[in-house]
């Protein structure tokens, strides 16, 4: 198979398993290389406004899945990856200036740099920057997932679940972070459906 097929093949392969085997247990290496995926995932601005909880303690994962509309998936899976959005993201916060420092900019162009980035960010409501920082999460949660099914580990994106109990179970400093999905990794368990998606011509629109 050449790459495009091969690529192809996982996105194809990738479906939202419902429950995994229990006692299959991803190698260290295998998680590390899906951990990977998430971040070296892009993110607006290169904040990288995320971070990776990996669950493996099952106490832990068994408390989850109760606040998790007891999506069984959670609570059998072999690492429970917690993907949380960081809210610390005006200009002003040190993490953000931390990210941004990085690029090594002469410091007139780092002024300008941090400008332009106050005038996109700072005027924005606590909440949709939380959103915004979500959705930079996902971003990396969707590559966590495609690498995972490109060497046959499974997953399920996870939004059923209450964000306040989650946090509070991990003890979340939610002055900094909120949990924005749950991602459960493992060896299938369940048999997937047969895959829906509309048809190309509906979803792409050209404009030549
Ligand atoms: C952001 C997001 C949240 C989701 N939340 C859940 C969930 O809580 N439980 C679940 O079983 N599936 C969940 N799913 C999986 C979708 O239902 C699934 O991806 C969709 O029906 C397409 O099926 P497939 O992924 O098997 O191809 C979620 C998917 C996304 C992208």
């Amino acid at each position: 198979m050449g790459n495009k097929e091969l690529f192809l093949k996982a996105m194809n392969d990738r479906y939202a398993c419902k429950a995994f085997d229990p006692d299959r247990k991803i190698p260290k290496e295998d998680l590390e290389y899906i951990l990977e995926c998430g971040r070296l995932s892009p993110s607006s601005f290169g904040v990288e406004q995320w971070k990776f909880l990996v669950v493996q303690n099952q106490e832990m994962k068994d408390e989850i899945q109760k606040v998790s509309w007891n999506q069984k998936q959670v609570g059998t899976c072999s690492d429970l990856v917690i993907i949380l959005a960081r809210k610390d993201v005006r200009s002003t916060d040190p993490y953000v200036q931390k990210q941004l420092k990085r690029y090594g900019l002469p410091e007139d162009k780092y002024q300008k740099f941090l400008k332009l980035y106050a005038d996109w960010v700072d005027g924005r409501d606590d909440e949709i920057l939380e959103l915004w920082s979500e959705k930079q999460a996902y971003i990396a949660a969707a590559n966590m997932m495609t690498g995972a099914a490109f060497i046959g580990i499974d997953s399920c994106p996870i939004e059923g679940f209450d964000c306040e109990a989650v946090d509070k179970i991990l003890g979340i400093d939610t002055t900094t972070f909120q949990t924005a999905l749950i991602l459960p990794f493992g060896y299938r368990a369940d048999t997937p459906k047969e895959k829906k998606r509309l048809p190309l011509d509906e979803v792409v629109e050209y404009i030549v």
